[in-house]
């Protein structure tokens, strides 16, 4: 019995896969805040490369992958499906349980897949420097690595609450050329406006993208880069899926279920927008997406035009969303914090071909725990979130194939296992008064 599949090199994909023209209806047009009309492309280049604006709006099903990104994705792909013999035996279950190991590369996550190709596209269009934000300090440390291949220059806004709890993170991303500032900042407009109302703000995702955002609109060289939720984001991350369906078909498997964890959806559709088209066909797969009860976007939000950040500088877009004003608890999962999901993502979980599940904080780590115990590996806490579905689902259904994204390794993450394993860990059900009173600010655009 083989505890890991693996890939040649020979086998990266050559292709990403885009779900645009599988999507069972049109995606709503992003809106621009000024005029509420339609944004076209011309509104996106002051932030973007024309290249990637080409692949957010592309209904190309397989677009290429150029050489030079093969090439750098040789440094940690293919990355190897494992099977989870000791936790099956440690459930008595007969499911098959598998997961694919995103962690293996050099930061520690799914997010070189699209940072790789970011930098590689601006670097290809002359840009010298990227501006971006981060949350668990997992985006940032992708992004540094990704223009250190590249030779550009990179400046990163981390969620101070991160910032504070994680400073591995921020000597990573040092480590490997990037300058790091806690966000809310006073480098910004953006930051300015917050630190005034709450000088004690600890930041979130949302108002780190509006200083990331203002940095690169206001700097002649320098271009933005987003970690997740962009169509472009979520197209980069299919060679997760794509390997993932090669390494199935020669362990025999067709997988039941499939899971991951959504912070902005990036991982999550990495790894199941491959299998929609199957599941559109008619086969019987359950792809599910896993959130914290803290930052229930698909479980409790509305489907509707928001802000992608929290000042309202970026393009609005539809989604399922707690209102670009909510401000979630400073829950172990930064990654997971944010107001809004992928557009792409939510009209699938719209039209039910994937499906949303809530989680609170300690049942969450109780399986993370119960992983490291078993199969050696310590998650990331919003990876933990995919495991907790995948236990409970080879619970429920004991003949099942489930297959889970293993998104991020754990290891600068210990503060938060220190808490859960000396009982400090608290558990926050957002209250349904509090998301109704984010949603009312939300503006009108329908
Ligand atoms: C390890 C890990 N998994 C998941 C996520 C959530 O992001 P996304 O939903 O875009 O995959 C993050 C975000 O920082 C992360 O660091």
């Amino acid at each position: 019995m083989e505890t890991k599949i693996n890939l040649t090199e020979r086998e990266i994909p050559s292709r990403w896969y885009n779900i645009t023209p599988d999507l069972p209806e049109q995606l709503p047009p992003p809106i621009h805040p000024g005029t509420g009309k339609p944004i076209g492309p011309a509104d996106l280049s002051p932030i973007f490369p024309m290249e990637l604006i080409k692949q957010e709006v592309s209904t190309e099903r397989w677009i290429d992958i150029p050489d030079d990104i093969i090439e750098a994705y040789k440094i940690y792909r293919p990355t190897p499906l494992h099977r989870a013999h000791r936790l099956e035996k440690a459930l008595g279950t007969n499911a098959r349980i598998y997961f694919k190991n995103e962690s293996v590369s050099p930061a520690g996550s799914h997010k070189p897949n699209t940072a790789i190709p970011q930098a590689y596209f601006n670097m290809k269009e002359g840009v010298k420097r990227l501006s971006t934000e981060t949350g668990a300090g997992q985006w940032g440390s992708s992004i540094a690595l990704a223009c250190n291949i590249f030779g550009l220059r990179c400046t990163v806004y981390m969620v101070k609450v991160s910032y504070e709890q994680k400073p591995y993170r921020k000597i990573l991303m040092q480590t490997w050329g990037a300058a790091v500032h806690p966000s809310p900042t006073n480098l910004t407009q953006a930051g300015k406006k917050i630190l005034s109302e709450d000088p004690n703000s600890q930041g979130s995702l949302g108002i780190a993208i509006s200083e990331a955002v203002e940095d690169a609109a206001t700097h002649e060289d320098t271009k933005y880069s987003l970690g997740s939720v962009l169509n472009h984001v979520l197209l980069h991350q299919t060679v997760i899926g794509l390997e993932t369906k090669k390494q199935l078909e020669l362990a025999g498997e067709t997988p039941d279920v499939v899971i991951g964890c959504v912070g902005g959806g990036s991982n999550f559709a990495g790894l199941a927008f491959p299998f929609v088209p199957d599941k559109l066909k008619g086969k019987d797969i359950r792809l599910i997406a896993v959130e914290p009860t803290a930052c229930p976007t698909l479980t409790k939000g509305v489907y509707t035009y928001d802000f992608g950040d929290t000042v309202g500088l970026t393009p609005l877009v539809k989604m399922y969303t707690l209102g670009h004003t909510f401000m979630p608890p400073g829950i172990h999962a930064g990654g997971l914090r944010y107001h809004g999901d992928a557009p792409q993502l939510c009209l699938l979980v719209k039209n039910k071909v994937i499906e949303a599940v809530a989680y609170p904080q300690n049942p969450v780590f109780e399986a993370a725990i119960l992983f490291a115990r078993t199969e050696g590996l310590i998650p990331a806490p919003e990876t933990a979130h995919a495991i907790r579905c995948a236990i409970d689902e080879a619970k429920k259904n004991k003949n099942n194939c489930i297959v889970f994204n293993y998104s991020g390794h754990g290891h600068f993450d210990l503060a938060a296992y220190d808490n859960y394993l000396s009982g400090k860990l608290e558990d926050y059900e957002y209250s349904e008064e509090k998301i109704k009173e984010a949603i009312a600010k939300i503006p009108k655009f329908e």
